[in-house]
């Protein structure tokens, strides 16, 4: 597990933006496994800026809110376009987001499942952290979830991304979201962090036990994590 910390928020995402360059760099048909949430954005407008070459890649999204069509502003599949795909030379047609107004929802899980198959191995993984340690939207439970599936998304979550809603009623109850097989499974991970609010759960995921009642703590097995966090959130944990 590697740490980078920065003083803030700005510096953290041109320096994720950088380290997700060079991979494509590397690899320009890279599968790319993206995140939603105000972590990633500053990274993403940094991709868009520096104009990186998407033009190979594919990507695949972690998560989707049940019940919100794609044309909905708070549809993770609105934010990708709306933050990265609308703003870089990718081809749209092999970016991938489970699709949350499926008629039958446990069918999609299993579409969504067998596109990872085909598509192999995720090369860079990017994360956020929810409050309470979920990953995509695997939420805090007694055992770890390996495959896409529809979760009931905890109160503080709801909670937590009311901001984003006018209402909280609004906020929608349920997610599909990638289980923790095609996320353990990636060649890289890069978890994004940063504010005082996520200084505890960092602490609790990278430095306490590893358990399913805080999902990201199974990053701790992965060889190769790297958390760009900034000076707040890294504030708990001591290496
Ligand atoms: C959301 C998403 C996660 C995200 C997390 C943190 O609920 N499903 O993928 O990492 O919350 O969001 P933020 O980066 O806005 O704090």
């Amino acid at each position: 597990m590697k740490f980078l910390v920065f003083s803030d928020y700005q510096k953290l995402s041109e320096a994720a933006a950088e380290q997700f360059s060079k991979q494509l760099r590397q690899k320009p048909d890279s599968l790319l496994g993206l995140a939603t949430g105000s972590s990633p954005e500053g990274m993403y407008r940094e991709l868009a800026k520096r104009k990186v070459d998407f033009s190979r890649a594919e990507t695949v999204n972690l998560d989707e809110y049940v019940s919100l069509p794609a044309t909905h502003s708070q549809s993770y599949a609105y934010f990708m376009r709306d933050k990265l795909f609308d703003l870089v030379n990718i081809d749209q047609k092999r970016t991938h987001i489970p699709c949350g107004t499926a008629k039958d929802l446990k069918e999609e899980c299993l579409r969504y499942d067998e596109l990872l198959k085909k598509l192999g191995h995720i090369d860079l993984q990017i994360l956020g952290i929810g409050h309470n340690g979920h990953i995509g939207f695997n939420e805090p439970q007694d055992h770890f979830e390996k495959n896409t599936h529809v979760v009931d998304l905890k109160q503080s979550t709801i909670e937590a991304n009311a901001r984003f809603f006018s209402s909280l009623g609004e906020v929608p109850r349920q997610a599909i979201t990638m289980g923790l097989y095609p996320i353990m499974t990636a060649k890289k991970i890069f978890l994004l962090a940063s504010g005082e609010g996520k200084a505890k759960i960092l602490k609790e995921a990278f430095f306490g036990p590893i358990t399913p009642f805080v999902p990201a703590s199974i990053l701790q097995l992965h060889p190769d994590v790297t958390l760009f966090a900034d000076e707040e959130a890294f504030r708990l944990c001591k290496i």
